[in-house]
């Protein structure tokens, strides 16, 4: 039999389950009838992953009696925008799906804010179940209930927090996600090692060249235990008030280094990646951590395929895009510091620590890749 884990996200009357099992997508329509769906469910797809995913997932609903209705989208993030999401509400509204009717986002993190979102808006509300399909939607994007598109002055600037009725992870999917994409999966994967335990940081370097070669067994546990930290982040700050800002560890200069590339220079994970190593840098220049902590991150960043390269922008241009994040308080920049593997602090930084850390690195003789273990600077 096949193994199937639960994560529970405990958020009292609006908790939900996310089921990992691999070939779950086989089983949507046992699994949709178990959640009481009777008649019709609006599959939200992209074009990618209709081609692979779609027949059968209908077909398998409709095994169980319901009446699925496709909703396929242009793929990428060009296409997060309102006027999608109005043409998901124009194809609810026309084939009359009522509150009680149900959508299923299959595909990535871009098909899962936008169904999310729509859900959260038509009729005022209706449910919704995440199917992910790419590695960031499956330990990230389709858990905590951010939904949303972006607006020409900023991504993700137009959303809802509406959570899902259930998440349902297939991990058999990613084996058809392009490298790229998988690779950038694994910053956020990366990122929870850090930020919330130690022994899962070293299983990731002990099973990355596993893991990028899509070992099942390996895949399930990673995705399972990304899932549980998410979860437990989330349950404990579901409105990203306070201790849900540890996430955003390595999206300072990640989310920065996206707008200052016009979010096509990077995939998401990538600039993460970056970030990632390069906020332990700026913490290490603190002294919040050591330089062993940060050559410890660059290293497994870069078994993982990423890059840690900081991008030649100006100190000035990297700060005035880091202000823009809607992150920012106050006009504060708070950023998230590792003091150890497995441990962050939440705190702001000044425009002349920021300035003179950058200086201080750009004056090295090797900028960033592989310097060796150096004494820390404070
Ligand atoms: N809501 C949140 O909490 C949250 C968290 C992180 C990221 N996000 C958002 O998620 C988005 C990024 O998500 P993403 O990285 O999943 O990108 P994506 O949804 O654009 O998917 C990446 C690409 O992979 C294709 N694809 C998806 N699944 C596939 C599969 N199994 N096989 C082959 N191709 C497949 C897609 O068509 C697309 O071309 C961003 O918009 C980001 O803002 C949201
Ligand atoms: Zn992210």
């Amino acid at each position: 039999m096949t193994p199937t884990s639960t994560v529970k996200v405990s958020l009292i009357e609006r908790s939900y389950e996310i089921i990992i099992r691999a070939g779950l997508l086989e089983r949507l329509g046992r699994e949709l009838k178990r959640c009481g769906v009777q008649r019709k469910v609006g599959v939200v797809t992209d074009r990618h992953v209709a081609r692979h995913y779609l027949k059968s997932s209908l077909e398998a609903i409709k095994k169980y009696g319901i009446d699925p209705l496709p909703i396929i989208l242009a793929p990428g993030e060009q296409s997060k925008t309102l006027k999608t999401v109005e043409h998901i509400l124009d194809v609810l509204a026309r084939h009359r799906f009522e509150r009680s009717s149900m959508l299923l986002a299959l595909g990535g993190g871009v098909v899962g804010d936008m169904a999310g979102f729509a859900a959260s808006i038509y009729q005022r509300g209706i449910s919704y179940i995440q199917v992910p399909t790419t590695l960031v939607a499956q330990v990230d994007s389709s858990i905590g209930g951010k939904t949303g598109v972006d607006h020409r002055l900023g991504k993700n600037l137009i959303g809802s927090f509406y959570q899902p009725r259930a998440v349902w992870v297939d991990p058999l999917t990613l084996h058809t996600l392009p490298t790229r994409e998988l690779v950038a999966g694994l910053a956020e994967v990366i990122k929870y090692g850090i930020i919330a335990d130690e022994s899962f940081f070293a299983y990731l370097q002990r099973h990355m060249s596993e893991l990028r070669g899509h070992v099942p067994r390996i895949v399930a546990t990673v995705v399972k235990r990304s899932c549980e930290i998410k979860a437990g982040v989330v349950a404990a700050d579901e409105r990203e008030s306070d201790r849900r800002r540890i996430l955003n560890y390595g999206h300072t200069i990640g989310h920065a280094l996206e707008s200052l590339g016009g979010y096509k220079s990077f995939v998401h994970g990538e600039a993460v990646g970056i970030g990632l190593v390069q906020e332990a840098e700026l913490a290490c220049f603190q002294g919040i951590c050591s330089r062993a902590v940060v050559e410890e991150i660059r290293q497994t960043v870069k078994e993982a395929g990423l890059s840690d390269r900081m991008p030649r922008w100006t100190p000035q241009k990297i700060w005035k895009a880091m202000l823009h994040d809607k992150k920012v308080s106050g006009g504060q920049v708070i950023g998230v510091w590792p003091e150890r593997i497995g441990q962050v602090r939440i705190g702001p930084i000044e425009k002349q620590v920021f300035e003179q850390w950058y200086r201080f690195h750009e004056s090295l003789p090797m900028a960033m890749p592989n310097r060796a273990f150096l004494p820390s600077p404070v």
